[in-house]
């Protein structure tokens, strides 16, 4: 089986592939629409909820000139046992391309290395490497990527964190974690982020924050931790990114969140809803990125 390039985390790619990446999100965000030969297939594979994602490589593909097919992964053999090696044979002999989201991000590596085809990983628990890189176009456009802070508030130690540290470091881009004690960065991507780059860990919300350019939040409850949902409500409490928390940040700093949002919870209704906010160009932005990387991938 010859070998295919897949983005199955943020480390898949190198700093030069991350800049093509963004290149072609510019070209397309400045309307030289990009046609994909052979009118491809994409195969969306989601073991867990989505609004965006899913949405945004649905209108990418079309946008493209390809097309795509949603497999609710619960309601296939694969929720009743069949191996991700036999799933993604299944898959790469109908499509040209596979996004998925699911669980263990130990399946979306298998995935890539049983594949004739790429792979996508549209967010497992340990990694959210679209989202990063869509993240990444936005800041880019809005604020430029030389001596910028992000701050990066709350849940530290989830997906969303662990790819928004490994491509801002891979840019250059300082990265500050801040949450609480309770709840450790994985050592892992921690380790990973500070091999390229610098990433302060911090529980003072204040000290955060301090010169932030872009204060960034997610939930507090990932899928598949609703059953702590009390425990992890209680751990953050202090952490929900208020008018007062954002005033620590730097006078023009933007507020981001991947969304879905929890307002009163991570973030407050006048934060997310007010003039620092920028959550929608940051929605809208994946599915340029999205594009991007279909485009970039299938050639
Ligand atoms: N940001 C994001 O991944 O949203 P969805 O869960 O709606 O896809
Ligand atoms: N950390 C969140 C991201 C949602 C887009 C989750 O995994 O549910």
């Amino acid at each position: 089986m010859a070998k295919v390039r897949s983005l199955t985390s943020i480390n898949d790619l190198s700093k030069r592939d991350v800049e093509d990446i963004l290149g072609v999100a510019k070209q397309i965000d400045e309307g030289k629409a990009k046609t994909l030969k052979g009118s491809p297939l994409l195969a969306l594979f989601f073991e867990k909820q989505s609004t965006r994602t899913r949405m945004s490589f649905e209108a990418a593909m079309h946008r493209l000139g390809g097309s795509s097919i949603y497999l609710d992964a619960t309601t296939t053999q694969f929720s009743r046992g069949e191996s991700v090696e036999d799933t993604t044979r299944t898959l790469s002999l109908y499509t040209d391309i596979i996004a998925a989201r699911l669980y263990s991000h130990d399946n979306i590596v298998r995935m890539a290395r049983s594949t004739s085809v790429p792979v996508i990983n549209a967010l497992t628990d340990l990694e959210h490497p679209c989202q990063a890189l869509s993240d990444i176009y936005t800041i880019k456009k809005l604020k430029g990527l030389r001596n910028i802070k992000v701050a990066f508030v709350g849940d530290i130690a989830a997906n969303t964190a662990n790819s928004l540290m490994l491509a801002c470091t891979k840019l250059g881009v300082k990265v500050a974690l801040v949450g609480p004690s309770a709840v450790k960065p994985s050592r892992l991507y921690l380790s990973r982020a500070r091999k390229q780059g610098s990433v302060d860990v911090f529980n003072d919300i204040k000290k955060g924050l301090s010169g932030a350019d872009v204060v960034y939040t997610d939930v507090f409850v990932s899928m598949g931790e609703e059953a702590e949902r009390k425990k992890r409500l209680q751990e953050f409490k202090g952490y929900e990114v208020s008018k007062k928390a954002i005033s620590y940040a730097r006078k023009d700093a933007i507020f981001m969140h991947c969304l879905p949002a929890h307002r009163g919870v991570e973030v407050s209704a006048d934060v997310i809803d007010g003039k620092q906010s920028v959550v929608w160009e940051q929605a809208r932005n994946k599915m340029i990125i999205e594009q991007a990387i279909l485009a970039w991938l299938l050639g």
